[in-house]
């Protein structure tokens, strides 16, 4: 057992979150531990089934479980209801039972399908993350958040449904395609901003040492630098995680304390809609939205021009876009922005940050200064 776990309480129980490399193959232990002994409902995609999908069923079988897989299409338009209806076909179909568990392995995409569908099966049965993008080890599969997108837009459908275990192993990373690591550590570096200024530090030492516009992480740890060896980068992932567990554990269904976690998230949000889904990863849109809340925030008064310039060098470093793309038009942006069908009383809500490790919510931006800043 590699290091201490963290956990997630809430009022339907605590589970624990444990982050390294090789974790996968105490899995079977860890579920037993767990009285999880029930039949186990592997959902995966077809880009993760092929290279990980024996290496969790193999050792599960030899301690003894029952497992049956399904592997998905890789990709966002998995999420949607016709895929979950297949899911209930196949479980239902095969007999699940109450005392059963789903469990996850893959990215965003396969957590919160499998969630959802583990919600729902059956009124709920037991879940099991098992996440294997950097995204979804420091923000997706934290949380108990699960569902699917809707024609209408995304994430509409979906149900709070806490896992029992979130098994993040590190080493899954080494095959992940290098635009989806980078699209990850947006998010970690947010992490950074709006509650840990260590982590912050740290991402700055790391990116130091690297040839860094070539940032190719896990490859790199391995092959350039032997300093950072992976227990490092897991233990930067931990770090990562450690700021949404806690978000989490102080307010686990939204409100405050959880609005932090869109930092960037508002501009965003629009940016990846006003290019056309899909065309920005969800990470660079949020890289490109920090920038922008950043100055909002520097121009307001809040933040510092030289946490401005930090934020946008460590952001590059890790091989994120800062500017909006030229084929977007900025007017087309501030009109998502600031009339998003999901504003609350016609008012934005920032997140804005107040120093290198911690922010605020604000929704008296004036639309002027947006604008400004935006260059609509
Ligand atoms: N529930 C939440 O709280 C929450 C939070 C943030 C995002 N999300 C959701 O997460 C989704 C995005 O997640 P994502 O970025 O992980 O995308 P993803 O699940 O689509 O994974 C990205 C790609 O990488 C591939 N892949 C995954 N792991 C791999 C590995 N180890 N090796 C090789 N290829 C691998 C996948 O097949 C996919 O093609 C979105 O649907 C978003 O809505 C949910
Ligand atoms: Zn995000």
């Amino acid at each position: 057992m590699t290091s201490t776990p963290l956990t997630i309480t809430t009022p339907a129980g605590s589970y624990p979150i444990l982050v390294g490399p090789g974790l996968l193959a105490e899995l079977p232990a860890r579920l037993d531990a767990l009285g999880l002994r029930g039949a186990l409902w592997l959902i995966s995609d077809s880009k993760v089934y092929p290279r990980y999908g024996a290496a969790v069923e193999g050792p599960l079988r030899d301690a003894g479980y029952k497992v049956q897989s399904r592997a998905v299409p890789a990709g966002e338009a998995s999420k949607n209801l016709a895929v979950v209806s297949a899911c209930y076909d196949w479980m239902i179909g095969g007999g699940v039972e109450r005392r059963d568990a789903v469990l996850a392995l893959g990215g965003g995409v396969v957590g919160d399908l499998a969630g959802f569908v583990a919600a729902t099966v059956l009124r709920a049965v037991a879940f099991v993350q098992l996440p294997t993008t950097l995204l979804a080890m420091v923000d997706s599969a934290l949380g108990g958040k699960t569902g699917v997108n809707h024609p209408l837009g995304t994430n509409l459908i979906g149900a709070f449904h806490q896992p029992r275990l979130v098994l993040s192993d590190t080493a899954t990373l080494e095959t992940l395609p290098p635009r989806e690591l980078r699209a990850g550590w947006a998010e970690v570096i947010k992490h950074g901003i709006i509650r840990d200024a260590g982590l912050f530090d740290q991402l700055e030492v790391m990116s130091s040492e690297f040839k860094v516009m070539s940032f190719e992480l896990p490859e790199s740890i391995k092959t350039q630098n032997s300093k950072l060896k992976t227990q490092n980068l897991a233990e930067i992932i931990r770090r990562a995680a450690k700021v949404k567990v806690d978000v989490v554990n102080a307010d686990e269904r939204e409100a405050g304390e959880r609005m932090l976690l869109n930092y960037g998230h508002t501009l965003g949000h629009a940016l990846e809609a006003a290019s056309g889904y899909g065309v920005l990863r969800h990470g660079e849109a949020v890289a490109i939205g920090m920038d922008l809340a950043g100055r909002v925030a520097e121009r307001l008064g809040m933040w510092s021009a030289d946490s401005v310039e930090r934020q946008r060098r460590l952001l590059r470093a890790y091989g994120l876009p800062t500017a909006i793309p030229a084929e977007i038009d900025p007017a087309a942006l501030l009109e998502l922005t600031l009339h998003d069908k999901k504003v609350r009383a016609g008012r934005v809500r920032w997140v804005l940050p107040t120093a290198i490790g911690a922010a605020t919510v604000r929704d008296d931006v004036p639309e002027a200064l947006v604008r400004d800043v935006v260059g609509g």
